[in-house]
């Protein structure tokens, strides 16, 4: 089912591991939109090679870039531009990693070069592309920037260790960025926080399938799928949310703003 609503837009999406990845899903309802993009990845992750399907289905190219190197990320913005023949309309910051959660480091006994790992790859790396992106001046007057939360970014929730400072720091640069960059430029700038999802990053948190469940009984939607995640960036993307900017939107299901459901109440979450 496709709108055009992206027809004539350019942008650059970051993320896609495989086809459970968010940005996958992202990279798939783009294309099926009308846009043109060019995909990218951390080297490392692109030696699985899965990326290569993916470009080959949505007619993009890839082009490797460590997002916490301002180097790459800057070949990244030209490249983009040279391939896909102008500014950049929107760009999908899909990106998180924490060494502490990956080695199963508890919170309170962090290993602080782990920590400064997981706030460089999943937070200042949006800053990182931001300022690239400014410097080079490569997106269009209305573009729009997305990028992936989680709602510990404001409660507390014990299995997400570091990564939840981390969130927290990006949509802080959600805010402080989209200030400037919408002042400057008319650059939007918002996250989305998503329910929690199947994929490498979502899988990696101890405790994910019990928690999956508790969560898919609070939503009264149940927990939003990653297809519908994708959904709702294409309309952030598009200029039907022109004036959202700075904000970050809960595509949960209802999740954030329920107190308690009565399958939980009950004791019943298991589906
Ligand atoms: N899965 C969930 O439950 C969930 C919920 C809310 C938010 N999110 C967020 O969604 C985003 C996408 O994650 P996902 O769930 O699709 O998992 P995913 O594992 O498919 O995607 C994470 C991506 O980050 C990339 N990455 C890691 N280090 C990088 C680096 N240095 N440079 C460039 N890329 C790098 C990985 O290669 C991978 O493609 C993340 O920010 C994640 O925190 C996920």
């Amino acid at each position: 089912m496709s709108h055009n609503l992206l027809k004539g837009k350019r942008g650059i999406i970051s993320g896609a591991l495989d086809s459970n990845s968010i940005a996958w899903k992202v990279a798939e309802k783009a294309h099926a939109e009308g846009a043109i993009f060019t995909l990218t990845n951390a080297p490392i992750a692109l030696r699985m090679g899965e990326i290569n399907k993916l470009a080959e289905a949505t007619k993009s190219q890839v082009i490797p870039a460590d997002a916490t190197n301002v180097a790459e990320l800057d070949v990244l913005f030209q490249k983009s531009q040279e391939v896909l023949g102008g500014k950049i309309d929107f760009v999908l910051h899909s990106i998180g990693m924490s060494p502490n959660v990956r080695k199963n480091i508890p919170y309170e006994a962090l290993n602080y070069e782990f920590y400064a790992k997981s706030l460089d790859i999943s937070a200042m790396s949006l800053h990182k592309m931001l300022a690239v992106a400014k410097k080079q001046d490569a997106l269009n007057e209305w573009a729009s920037v997305v990028t992936l939360s989680y709602i510990a970014a404001q409660r507390a929730y014990p299995f997400y260790n570091d990564m939840a400072d981390a969130k927290a720091m990006l949509e802080s640069v959600v805010r402080s960025f989209g200030y400037h960059y919408g002042k400057a430029k008319k650059v939007r700038v918002n996250s989305v926080s998503q329910s929690p999802t199947a994929t490498t990053a979502g899988s990696g948190i101890k405790g994910f399938d019990d928690f999956f469940k508790f969560a898919d009984a609070i939503s009264p939607l149940g927990n939003a799928p990653a297809e519908s995640c994708a959904d709702y960036c294409i309309t952030l993307f598009s200029d039907y949310t022109r004036m959202v900017t700075m904000q970050n939107l809960y595509h949960d299901g209802g999740y954030a703003t329920t107190g308690v459901s009565m399958e939980v109440m009950l004791g019943n979450t298991a589906k």
